[in-house]
């Protein structure tokens, strides 16, 4: 942009992350609503912080009460939605903190823009491939009957588009596996990342 000139501070993202004694990256969730990645997220992120890791939990709840309260579920604010997210969670790792974001990010492009401006090396995929049908008969939040009702429109799954990812890091269908399972198997894909000391 014009006119912006990259300060150049004395404290770096190196220099950050040895006090923490991990490196930092993104831990983007992708699935339907109700699939279970702000409870993966969540079960992760203690674990983590039981072993001494810097963490921020990122979700579609927290961001569109606050930074993203101007945006609705049409596909445009879906886009921005997320890229305001890639934004904050670039921030967070340049501070040095482990993100978890829980975002249901229906399109390919952008979960793929994510990862750009992030940078392929801090950035980790987990689909919560958990079906339509098992999302809805756990209603958990009543949005599915809703959607059914056409009382709300838009409802990912129902009348809005879900893109699966073809080549996520990791696809977990949260019927088949247990919480502890399921973080075990995230743990394993990240230790080498985190290179936690
Ligand atoms: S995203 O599509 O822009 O990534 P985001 O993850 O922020 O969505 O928000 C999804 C959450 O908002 C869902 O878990 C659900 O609680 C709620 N929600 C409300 N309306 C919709 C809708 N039309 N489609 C999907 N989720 C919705």
């Amino acid at each position: 942009m014009e006119n912006i000139i990259t300060y150049s501070y004395k404290v770096n993202k190196d220099m950050r992350q040895k006090i923490k004694k991990h490196q930092s990256m993104l831990i983007w969730f992708t699935g339907l609503s109700g699939s279970g990645k702000s409870t993966l997220a969540n079960a992760l992120e203690l674990e983590l912080h039981k072993r001494g890791v810097h963490t921020y939990s990122l979700d579609g709840d927290n961001t569109r009460a606050g930074i993203n309260k101007d945006l609705t579920f049409r596909s445009e604010d879906r886009t921005e939605n997320i890229r305001r997210v890639s934004e904050i969670a670039n921030l967070m790792i340049d501070a040095g903190i482990v993100v978890l974001a829980a975002f249901v990010s229906p399109y390919k492009k952008d979960r793929a823009q994510v990862k750009s401006v992030v940078g392929e090396n801090n950035f980790i995929e987990v689909f919560v491939s958990t079906s339509i049908e098992e999302c809805e008969k756990r209603d958990v939040k009543g949005l599915y009957k809703k959607a059914r009702a056409g009382e709300i429109k838009n409802m990912t799954g129902i009348d809005d588009m879900y893109e699966a990812p073809l080549h996520a890091d990791l696809n977990i269908d949260t019927k088949d596996k247990s919480v502890e399972e399921s973080v075990n198997l995230i743990f394993d894909k990240i230790k080498s990342k985190l290179n936690l000391k």
